[in-house]
């Protein structure tokens, strides 16, 4: 029987701060994903499991989008979970700039406000229980981080909210955003999804518990291409898109608003019209 408690296999996994968190090991979803107590308590572990070069990733998205932060502006995290992707930036910029952070899961939302509980207390970062697929919180937001959350919002919504992230954003300011993809074609996704479950089994999980998530994770997480999630961006109005990060079937880009767009919702004369989604 498999030591749960372990994380032998990967070194990294016993480095830093997450060294005490409960682990994931031994998660076996029954239904349909959800962002759970469970999943909550575990997440830390589950990330760094699941993600391939989890701490290449989160230093990159550090390293880029801190170039766009100006002062007494909003970071914004959309579907922060326990919020990973924004404590770098509260811990650079501190009081310097405005924090919020929307999550549609009260159990992640819980965790998250125990964390900042004292950056709450002071005032500049606040947690919204929000629905991204209804709402979106106000402000404008020198950066917009979205790791690993658009991938959970129904295809047909995400159109729509990456345009009102591009016009929540200050000339000059990018969003940053994390997904999990589809390949190009069927036989090289599933490539790529094999070596993507090598990955997760070289990680500690079991075949039982990786056939598990996927099962799982089944229309629920959707991934579409890369080049969808560029154009997507395009359509939103962002100038500047570049890919920063990719391993197989994840990648990450930065999507820059032009200076030069103006402030009400600027769009670069592209298209509004929505296309269907290529998934
Ligand atoms: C994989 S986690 C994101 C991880 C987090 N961004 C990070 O960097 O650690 C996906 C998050 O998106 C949230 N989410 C899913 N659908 C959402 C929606 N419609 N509106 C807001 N949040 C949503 C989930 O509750 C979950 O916490």
């Amino acid at each position: 029987m498999r030591d749960t408690t372990s994380s032998k296999r990967v070194p990294h996994l016993t480095a830093g701060r997450y060294k005490t968190a409960a682990t994931s090991l031994g998660h076996r979803p029954l239904g349909p994903w959800t962002f759970d107590e469970t999943v909550a308590a575990t997440f830390p572990d589950m990330l760094r499991r699941s993600i391939p070069q989890y701490d290449v990733m989160r230093q990159a998205v550090v390293d880029l989008g801190s170039r766009f932060v100006r002062p007494e502006t909003h970071i914004v995290d959309l579907g922060c979970a326990r919020g990973d992707a924004m404590a770098p930036f509260v811990r650079m910029f501190a009081g310097a700039n405005n924090y919020v952070g929307v999550d549609v899961s009260s159990p992640m939302l819980a965790v998250a406000r125990r964390r900042f509980r004292r950056e709450i207390a002071k005032g500049y970062l606040q947690l919204r229980p929000l629905d991204l697929r209804v709402d979106y919180p106000p402000g404008h937001a020198s950066l917009t981080l979205c790791v690993l959350t658009l991938q959970f919002i129904p295809t047909e919504n995400r159109r729509r909210i990456l345009r009102t992230v591009y016009e929540h954003t200050a000339p000059g300011g990018a969003l940053i955003l994390v997904e999990k993809v589809r390949g190009t074609g069927i036989e090289l996704s599933q490539v790529m999804i094999d070596l993507y479950h090598r990955l997760k089994a070289g990680h500690g999980y079991t075949a039982e518990e990786i056939e598990c998530k996927r099962l799982a994770l089944e229309g629920v997480l959707v991934p579409v291409t890369s080049k969808h999630n560029e154009e997507m961006l395009a359509g939103a109005g962002f100038d500047g898109i570049d890919c920063f990060w990719r391993w197989m079937n994840f990648a990450g880009w930065i999507a820059v608003k032009s200076m030069r767009a103006r402030r009400a919702g600027g769009r670069s004369g592209r298209a509004r019209t929505e296309s269907p989604p290529e998934i």
